[in-house]
């Protein structure tokens, strides 16, 4: 009796110990043993093989931003004490980013499936280090095996409405890794500003970057607007540092040219692209305008194509984001052009013609080996023949398209839009409504509405972040966490290993390492929009 209390209590006790383990996302099955392992300026990083090197100089940037300190590289295990393996299995046919991962006493041992698995276990591992700034680092002795659940986890940021430093890009790039996520959503041309630098059209920048001026709160407040010039651009060379920081993460960054609609900053630069030939002006408040890229001018494609010439050489992902939300068809309706293209390419009405711009862009950027994602408008007129859609305006979109056998990635705005408020007595100026944590932690990517066939179209989600209301960095992290971190939970675990009691458990540990990562978060709270 005694003995079968002992083992009881074991048992107890281990599954104590296994609550310890403080992981977000949670792993596919992680089991803490008893002890530590400690990290001090003596241990060693080991690269086992090739493909671990941008997993190391992760972990050590980390550790001395965080703590000080880096650790030498090895090639070889040696006498394998106080050592961190990186070891790259180099599986052709793994799913990408599974690894897995053992601590004793005297060694962390991660071993990916790939190279993008050693990079999620340096993830772990991080994890795993504590909260505080030492120069000796005790982690939890553990064993863990984990992969993704999806293959798209993404996070977007809109550099139209506000425009954010090459500094700060990377910060958030870098929290992007650091939750296990793997695409960058990069907007880059809105009504009230253009960002990237175009070589061949340099109004584009010149002119397209700058608004005269900002309203003051939202749209209706009628408190007048700042007085203030607000201008901002990556040049092309940023552009390919900030995807050379991103590919070093496994980040993969998608660049979003907004067409044919939230284009008056591309129509101010150069008049002759829009119905009316203007003039116009970069938009000083926010909002769905107008003027948009005239449909009918053959012009307006031909410089669409070259704007996607120098992005498509900046950047190497597969797909290009061509917008295709919020486009009115105001100006086309009375637009002669428009209409004489409507009419000669046999086209119903205006609808049909925004389907006839998206999928003749398509083609353009199939011709070049690119695919594009586009907003759930462009399901409206007839879905280009391999566009891949992104569902904001609900899930009906992702729904409709995963039903037209096309790829899907959910983004709807009442679970993963990060402009919405956190709370409903949030203080700070903010747009749609409220989306607690919890909602966030509770979003299912794949509708019921889908049979599991339909169902794998659904590539992932992602969070949208808007930036009307994100005036600086401090209010962007403010918004984003701790909801990234919910969001990481969804996108990465296993649906049978979500548990909101747990996931509060190890966000207490979570806030602190905010605390070391100086982030701002929703709980301290900034009262006002700053
Ligand atoms: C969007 O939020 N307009 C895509
Ligand atoms: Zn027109």
């Amino acid at each position: 009796m005694k003995k079968l209390l002992f083992i009881a209590c074991l048992i107890f006790w281990k599954a104590a110990i296994s609550q310890t383990l403080n992981i977000i996302p949670e792993p596919v099955k992680g089991v803490a043993n008893e002890g530590t392992f400690t990290i001090t300026p003596a241990t060693k990083i080991v690269l086992a093989g090739q493909g671990a090197q941008k997993s190391a100089d992760f972990l050590n940037t980390y550790l001395k931003e965080y703590y000080g300190f880096k650790l030498s590289l090895s090639k070889s295990a040696g006498a394998e004490k106080n050592v961190i393996i990186l070891h790259n299995a180099n599986d052709a046919g793994a799913v990408k980013g599974a690894y897995s991962m053992t601590v004793d006493k005297d060694k962390a041992n991660i071993n990916g499936d790939n190279e993008e698995g050693v990079f999620y276990g340096i993830q772990t591992l991080i994890q795993l280090l504590p909260v505080e700034k030492s120069m000796a680092l005790a982690v939890q002795q553990c064993s863990i095996e984990d992969a993704p659940r999806f293959g798209y986890r993404g996070l977007h940021l809109d550099c139209g409405r506000h425009f954010f430093s090459v500094d700060f890009i990377k910060r958030y790039i870098d929290f992007i890794a650091l939750h296990k996520m793997n695409t960058f959503h990069w907007h880059l041309t809105e009504d009230q500003g253009w960002r990237i630098e175009i070589k061949r059209y340099p109004k584009l920048t010149e002119v397209g970057s700058c608004r005269e001026q900002t309203i003051i709160g939202h749209n209706g407040d009628k408190k007048g607007y700042d007085n203030t010039k607000y201008c901002g651009y990556y040049t092309q060379a940023q552009v390919k540092e900030i995807v050379k920081y991103a590919a070093d993460r496994y980040i993969t960054i998608i660049p979003e040219i907004e067409m044919p609609g939230h284009a008056l900053a591309a129509l101010t630069s150069y008049p002759y692209l829009g119905c009316t030939k203007g003039p116009y002006q970069v938009a000083q408040k926010w909002g769905v305008f107008k003027d948009v890229f005239c449909a009918g001018n053959d012009s307006t494609y031909t410089f669409i194509e070259n704007v996607l010439d120098e992005v498509m050489a900046l950047f190497p992902s597969k797909y290009i984001h061509i917008g295709g939300d919020e486009c009115p068809k105001d100006a086309w309706k009375t637009c002669p052009v428009c209409q004489k293209k409507i009419k000669d390419e046999g086209l119903k009405d205006e609808n049909a013609l925004q389907s006839y711009f998206i999928q003749r862009i398509e083609k353009y950027l199939n011709s070049k080996g690119r695919a594009i994602i586009g907003w759930d408008e462009i399901l409206e007129g007839g879905l280009a023949p391999n566009a891949t859609v992104m569902s904001w305006r609900g899930e009906e979109g992702g729904i409709e398209a995963a039903k037209q056998h096309h790829n899907v990635i959910m983004t709807p705005g009442r679970y993963v839009y990060f402009d919405h408020a956190q709370s409903k007595s949030e203080d700070s100026l903010t747009i749609g409504g409220d989306l607690p944590l919890q909602v966030v932690y509770n979003y299912e990517p794949v509708p019921a509405e889908l049979n599991p066939a339909d169902g794998h179209y659904i590539l992932g989600a992602q969070a949208n972040v808007w930036s009307e209301y994100m005036a600086n960095n401090r209010k962007v992290e403010y918004m984003i966490f701790p909801r990234l971190s919910a969001l990481s939970e969804v996108l990465w675990s296993s649906k049978d290993n979500k548990n909101w009691d747990s996931f509060l458990t190890r966000m207490q540990t979570q806030y602190k390492r905010y605390d070391l990562w100086k982030v701002d978060y929703n709980t301290k709270g900034i009262t006002k929009d700053e």
